[in-house]
Parts: C-alpha cells; sequence; structure tokens
C-alpha cells in the first residue's frame, strides 16, 4: 500500500475523517466528516496557529456568517472572475476540469487562469479526449465555482462565502474603530468555505466544503518598511523555490528583492516559524512565488507556502499581497467610505493576507509524522507533537479488578478535565500501547502492582518506548511541562 492510502486507512479506521452521508448512494464527492480524532487534532492545530500567529501578533479574530449577500460577490469580484475553465464529453455528457485533465492525461503545466482558447488549443495540442469513453471534448468554458443559494420565500439571491475573508474586508472599519486598532493590523478568522469544484478528489485534499484559517493584514501602503518588529525575525530562513531551491534569512531575501518588502517578510517569517511546530519536516517545504496566470485575480503578489507529500506537492497557504483591491471594491459598490486614520493621515489600507488550508495541513501533518519503526515489530506510529495528539495520555489498569479500577479513577480525576484521555481496559498491554500509539498519543500511564502498594504509575514514552516511575499526585504536572512543550521539540 503507499503512503497516501495508509493514511487513509487509518483515518477511516481511526476516526480521523471519513466521507460524508455515506450511507447513502447519492452522496455528493468532496464533503468529508471529521472522526473524534480529527476534530481533536484539527482543535489543538488551530490552537496552535492561534498561539503563533494570533496571539504572537496581536491579531483580533471574529467569526462571520458563512452565507452573504450577492452584493459582497459582486464587490469582491468573485460573481465574474471565480471561475474554473471546463470541457464537456460530446459522447458521454461527463464534465472535466479542462486544466486539471491535460495534466493528468499530457502532463503538462496548466495555469489555472490561462484563458479559454489556450486551453483549446492544448487539448488539440495533445490530443486529449474524454478520460471514461474517449469522446472528443468540447470548447472550455468558464464555471462559476460559488454555490448559489436562495433566502427566504422571496428567493433572494446569496451565495456560500468561497473564502471567509470578504467578512473580514466587509466588517474591517467597524473592528477597526471598535477595537481602537492601529495599522498594521492583523485580522484573523477560521470557518468553513465552500467551492463547487469541478473534480473533488482525494479525501481532505480538494473539498466543496473546507476550512480555512485565514489572516488579512492590513497596513499602510506608504509604511511597508517601516517595521519595528521586522528585526525579530529578519535571521529566519525560508526556503524558496523558483525551478531550483534557495534557503535565505528573511533579511538576505529581501536584500535581493525576492521579498517586496518587510512586511510581507515579517509575515512569512512568522508562517515559517509556526509551521515548524507542526511537525511538518522544514526541508520538504517551500515558498513559491506565482506568476501572473497562476495568481488570483486579486493578487498583485503571490507566494504559496507548499510541502511535499506522497501524492505531490500541495499549496497549504495561499499568501497574497491584495493591495487595496478589496477595501476600494466594497468602498465603492457599498458607497461607503472605508478609510481609516493612521497617524493623523487618511489612509485605504492595503491587504497581506495569510490563507490556510486548514483540511489539507491536517492530512500533510499525519503523512509527515506517520512511522513505521522496523525495528519493533513495524509497529506504526505517528509522531506527532505532543501538543497535536488527539488524545494526550492513555490511561491502562494492567488488570480488569477493582483495585486497579480505583487507582485509575484516582488518576483520572487529576489529569481528565485538563487533558484528553483515553481510559483503556481492554485486551493485552502490548494491544493497548499500539492502539494509542497509532493515533499519536505521547504518554500511556499504567496502574500496576505497584500502584496499589506505593500510588506509583509508570509512564511510557510512544518514540523510544522507555518506561519510568511517577507518583499519580505528578501526573498533572508531569503533562503540563511534557505536553506543551513548545520550544523543547523545534
Ligand atoms: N482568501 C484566499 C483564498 O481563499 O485562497
Amino acid at each position: 500500500m503507499n503512503t497516501y492510502d495508509l493514511i487513509i486507512q487509518l483515518a477511516l479506521e481511526r476516526g480521523f475523517y471519513f466521507p460524508s452521508s455515506e450511507l447513502y448512494a447519492d452522496a455528493s464527492a468532496g464533503f468529508w466528516e471529521y472522526g473524534p480524532n480529527g476534530v481533536r487534532m484539527k482543535n489543538k492545530f488551530l490552537d496552535l496557529w492561534r498561539r503563533e500567529l494570533v496571539r504572537r501578533d496581536n491579531m483580533l479574530e471574529i467569526d462571520g456568517s458563512q452565507i452573504m449577500s450577492k452584493s459582497v460577490f459582486t464587490a469582491s469580484g468573485h460573481l465574474s472572475n471565480f471561475t474554473d475553465p471546463v470541457v464537456k464529453c460530446k459522447k458521454c455528457s461527463s464534465s472535466f476540469r479542462a486544466d486539471k485533465l491535460i495534466q493528468e492525461v499530457a502532463n503538462v503545466e496548466v495555469p489555472e487562469r490561462l484563458a479559454n482558447e489556450f486551453v483549446d488549443n492544448l487539448i488539440k495540442e495533445n490530443n486529449v479526449t474524454c478520460p471514461l469513453c474517449k469522446g472528443e471534448l468540447s470548447n472550455a468554458e468558464r464555471f462559476n465555482m460559488m454555490f448559489k443559494i436562495e433566502i427566504g420565500p422571496n428567493h433572494d439571491e446569496a451565495y456560500l462565502r468561497p473564502e471567509t475573508c470578504q467578512s473580514i474586508f466587509v466588517d474591517f472599519s467597524r473592528i477597526y474603530k471598535v477595537s481602537r486598532g492601529k495599522l498594521p493590523l492583523g485580522i484573523a478568522q477560521i470557518g468553513k468555505s465552500f467551492r463547487n469544484e469541478i473534480s473533488p478528489r482525494q479525501g481532505l485534499l480538494r473539498l466543496r466544503e473546507f476550512y480555512q484559517a485565514e489572516i488579512e493584514v492590513f497596513c499602510n501602503p506608504s509604511k511597508l518598511n517601516d517595521l519595528s518588529k521586522f528585526d525579530d525575525v529578519k535571521d529566519t530562513l525560508l526556503r524558496f523555490y523558483d525551478g531550483h531551491y534557495l534557503e535565505l534569512s528573511v533579511q538576505e531575501a529581501l536584500d535581493r528583492n525576492i521579498l517586496p518588502n518587510k512586511l510581507v517578510g515579517y509575515y512569512l517569517a512568522l508562517l515559517v516559524e509556526f509551521f515548524e511546530k507542526t511537525g511538518i519536516d522544514k526541508k520538504r517545504t517551500r515558498l513559491r512565488r506565482l506568476s501572473d496566470d497562476e495568481k488570483a485575480f486579486y493578487s498583485t503578489v503571490a507566494f504559496d507556502f507548499e510541502v511535499d507529500t506522497s501524492i505531490g506537492w500541495l499549496e497549504l497557504v495561499a499568501c497574497n499581497y491584495r493591495s487595496d483591491y478589496d477595501l476600494k471594491s466594497h468602498s465603492v459598490t457599498s458607497k461607503t467610505n472605508l478609510e481609516v486614520m493612521d497617524e493623523e493621515v487618511k489612509v485605504l489600507p492595503h491587504v497581506f493576507e495569510l490563507s490556510l488550508g486548514v483540511d489539507r495541513c491536517i492530512y500533510s501533518i499525519i503523512e509527515h509524522s506517520y512511522f513505521v519503526d522496523r525495528e519493533n515489530e513495524d509497529r506504526a506510529v505517528l509522531k506527532l507533537r505532543p501538543y497535536l495528539s488527539p488524545i494526550h495520555a492513555g490511561v491502562l489498569p494492567l488488570l480488569k479488578k477493582p483495585e486497579f479500577k480505583e487507582k485509575s479513577n484516582k488518576l483520572l480525576t487529576l489529569i481528565q478535565k485538563d487533558f484528553d484521555i483515553f481510559y483503556d481496559e481492554a485486551g493485552s498491554i502490548g494491544r493497548r500501547y499500539r492502539r494509542l500509539e497509532e493515533i499519536g498519543t505521547p504518554f500511556a500511564f499504567t496502574i500496576d502492582h505497584q500502584t496499589l502498594e506505593d500510588d506509583s504509575i509508570t509512564v511510557r514514552y510512544r518514540d523510544s518506548m522507555k518506561q519510568e516511575r511517577i507518583r499519580i499526585e505528578d501526573a498533572s504536572s508531569f503533562l503540563f511541562a511534557n505536553i506543551y512543550s513548545y520550544e523543547k521539540m523545534q
């Protein structure tokens, strides 16, 4: 089995994630659910994102509506521009996303925003036909990826948001005022977004309903290099890719004009430092500057933060310099002045965004943490950072007897409210360790005969399998010290 299939199997069998509505044959592709372990891990990943980006930089977080009015997307440009090229088979009527189909069949890179006539030419030049029946394909048309919905008995037109950030732009001037904001100001949001993908696929990697964690940094365009906090990160190493790899400090990248300004450099450094704490292998990540054909329509400078996985490079974060595109268009469409005061001067802020795809991150972290321990019975271990692990610790009484249960309860009372604990008294102790390791549990507490005598328990470490004894009363401080050791793990 290849790594991707192993991870899917683990996800399905251990309740990380699985297809939505799976009892029914009419369930559409592109919708997946998180099970209990997936939710625990996702919440912890988002806690880390809040810790390392939102709180570190004093950002503000909001929680906006998923359904937004038509005018929002007229202003944002999504109604006219948020499209993918689609081709239809003239014989069997199946539809395909043209750029992806050409890439798969002819192995040619096709930029997302390539005009229809160039897509048609590529189809002809490479003799691309319907992958299902070999029928001839239609000319490319643009397919808008937003889900249109109707509100109330009058069927008022509205849309499910295709990116969370539109509410941040619409809400910006209120938030700036009520929080007495100062530029640069980061506003963050975690939530669901919706895209009517033509060919959803690969589990969490191309979904129609997905989680984003987005940050929009509002800034004064005349002060992009006036940022004292830049010095905190000037030596952070970034890995760039433009056909070959280049590892440079943020300062060096700025000096060589690889980065446009200090503000962009600062936030890319924060992002990279955050990812170092997720357990994703830094050597298998890169920042890739996008060409004009690849950039989203609202972006003037764009870097993708990408990760290498068993099925190729994946975009995890779109880092877009959106200029004043959004605030200007919402100002015009809503006829509202969205300028704010920045040190006595009126300014329409520009925006630099870090738009993170949560589900893809979860997949990538699981894949980079998956390890088969060939020296120990080929045990499968998820070497997750303890603070990302769905279960922090197992509690395992050696025997199913009342006195062991009593000691287990004493331990559980001390740790269960602060940590995610799995109590397991079924099966051999070895099998119980394996079940915990497979979902990444960093510690297992065993209640054994000695516990009955002196209230001590064993702690077994997932990676080294070493064991030591601690007192039941110390279990909570042990977990606090060892789960939240963000700096130690680097
Ligand atoms: N907000 C940018 C994106 O959704 O990719």
